[in-house]
């Protein structure tokens, strides 16, 4: 089953970038500028960006980290790690991108500062997500900040239609009432969780903070 999602992928990165564009490269750049403001990324911090795609938000985050710290994106489609590294060459900004799956991240424990995931959650099945959210706790410093976004459900009916076939084509039923609302189960690997609508209304972060090491569970 993995091994047909990731060639979903791969395919899929052909057209990605395009697709973004097309429905509008600049709303989407404003976007990832939202996410990475509210996860107060400063120079000298060490970010990870999981399920990075071809690596927008990685490569945003080391344009402004500008070589002071360190941006990397990791995801487990080689098509869409090409793309994202070729877009480091091009432009020359300093990222690195690992090939991974995120319920097994090849860092060692307190590595980051930092962690991202943008419009991905929602496309990993319940099991990799539980897996997916501990790996990014084991891997934040305590204190680290762990920050999401994805879409609020449409009001179009045709739209929130599609939106909610591809929920279920992703999952099960759980994937719908994570998606409705995140907090709940963020919660339970992070504290102080909060969700904030983004500009323009359309998309939404939630944000938790890497609680104490001797208060959870690192097994
Ligand atoms: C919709 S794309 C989002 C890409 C990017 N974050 C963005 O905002 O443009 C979802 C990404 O998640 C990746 N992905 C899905 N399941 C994954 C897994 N188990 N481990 C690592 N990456 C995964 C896919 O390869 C794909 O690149």
């Amino acid at each position: 089953m993995r091994v047909w999602r990731r060639r979903y992928y791969d395919l899929f990165s052909l057209i990605y970038d395009v697709i973004i564009a097309l429905h509008s490269r600049d709303k989407s750049a404003r976007l990832r500028r939202f996410l990475l403001e509210k996860a107060g990324l400063i120079q000298g911090q060490r970010l990870l960006d999981i399920c990075t795609g071809t690596g927008a938000v990685a490569l945003r985050a080391g344009r402004l980290l500008g070589g002071a710290g360190l941006a990397v994106g990791v995801d487990f489609s080689w098509g869409m790690l090409k793309k994202a590294s070729q877009k480091a060459w091009e432009n020359n900004v300093q990222a690195n991108f690992v090939l991974a799956d995120v319920s097994r991240l090849p860092f060692q424990n307190a590595r980051f500062d930092v962690v991202t995931c943008s419009h991905a959650m929602y496309e990993l099945d319940p099991a990799t997500r539980q897996a997916a959210l501990l790996e990014v706790r084991r891997v934040l410093v305590p204190g680290g900040v762990f920050i999401m976004m994805e879409h609020m459900e449409p009001s179009n009916p045709l739209i929130r239609l599609l939106y909610n076939i591809r929920l279920a084509s992703m999952g099960s039923s759980e994937n719908k009432e994570f998606a409705r609302d995140e907090r709940p189960f963020l919660s339970q690997y992070f504290d102080d969780v909060v969700l904030e609508v983004a500009p323009g209304g359309r998309s939404k972060i939630i944000r938790g903070i890497s609680p104490p090491r001797d208060s959870e569970n690192m097994s």
